[in-house]
């Protein structure tokens, strides 16, 4: 029986998922929430659907949080098949935040905790297990690093570029916000940035991953437009459409490839901006 674990699924595109999970791959779904209230009325209302999520509390900005969960799926399920790293959290556009904190809290969520989570469960995923990094459309490089000849559009397309180094650039965008230098980084592009780098980071991944068949397939993708807290409920789609291209991703056969980005169901060029 498969072991599905969502991130940040009390609401919004993670609650879609479980639902997802639920219906289509079945197993135990563990359906995460950093609060334990909020998780626990999401795995009810579910549960009044007919469905049968688990909840486990897990917030992937503690360390202390993350390494009781670690212990959790060691004891209690022995391992995890399905890993979706959903939670993140976006400034409105309309927050006046200072731009250095927007930068850093971000990113301290998006980017920096979606590794270490990653990391951590690695060793717990069970063979052919699948990791799906939920990113977006803003993080593609054509948004983040429209100018061709950027420097750091380069770095992060060299097929070189290792975790330090994208931990590297991480820190120069820090101190650019910090300098109030826009040069090479986009001013208040927070989000963005921090699901640019998550792609690069899953392309990273991926290619450590590439020579090892049989074992993790791990790959990001973008849900689309969807009406939640994040979006303000102005995105055009449904939870449950938001989930899809996530639980294909979490899905995807034997064979597919790592590292690579989704979008509508389907291989998207995140360099040039097109489907495959
Ligand atoms: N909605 C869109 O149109 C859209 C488009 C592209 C990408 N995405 C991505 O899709 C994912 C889900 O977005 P959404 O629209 O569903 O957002 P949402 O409604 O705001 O839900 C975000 C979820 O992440 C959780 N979360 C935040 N920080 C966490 C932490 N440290 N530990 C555990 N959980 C945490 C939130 O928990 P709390 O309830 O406790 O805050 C919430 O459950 C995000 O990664 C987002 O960037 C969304």
């Amino acid at each position: 029986m498969p072991v599905s674990v969502v991130t940040g699924a009390n609401k919004g595109v993670g609650f879609g998922i479980v639902r997802s999970l639920c219906k289509t791959v079945g197993g135990t779904v563990i359906l995460t929430s950093r609060n334990e209230e909020r998780g626990v009325a999401a795995v009810q209302s579910l549960q009044a659907e007919g469905l049968n999520p688990v909840f486990e509390q897990l917030d992937i900005c503690s360390d202390d949080s993350i390494s009781k969960f670690c212990e959790t799926i060691k004891s209690k399920y022995g391992g995890i098949d399905i890993l979706c790293n959903n939670a993140g959290i976006a400034y409105k556009n309309a927050s006046t935040a200072p731009l250095l904190e927007k930068a850093e809290v971000t990113c301290a969520t998006n980017l920096l905790a979606t590794i270490k989570i990653t990391k951590s469960l690695l060793p717990l995923m069970n063979q052919s297990g699948r990791i799906c990094q939920v990113a977006s459309m803003a993080g593609t490089l054509n948004w983040s690093f429209p100018d061709l000849n950027n420097p750091v559009r380069k770095l992060l397309l060299d097929p070189a570029l290792t975790e330090e180094g994208l931990l590297d650039i991480y820190n120069k965008y820090i101190e650019a916000v910090k300098q109030d230098d826009y040069s090479v980084f986009k001013r208040d592009s927070a989000y963005s940035i921090s699901k640019c780098f998550l792609i690069a980071h899953t392309r990273i991944l991926g290619r450590e991953m590439k020579d090892n068949p049989g074992k993790v397939i791990l790959n990001c993708c973008c849900p689309g437009y969807v009406d939640t807290d994040m979006t303000s409920h102005k995105g055009n789609l449904t939870i449950d459409q938001g989930a899809v291209t996530p639980v294909l991703v979490c899905t995807l056969p034997e064979g597919a490839g790592s590292g690579q980005f989704y979008r509508e169901e389907k291989l998207y060029d995140w360099e040039h901006a097109k489907f495959m």
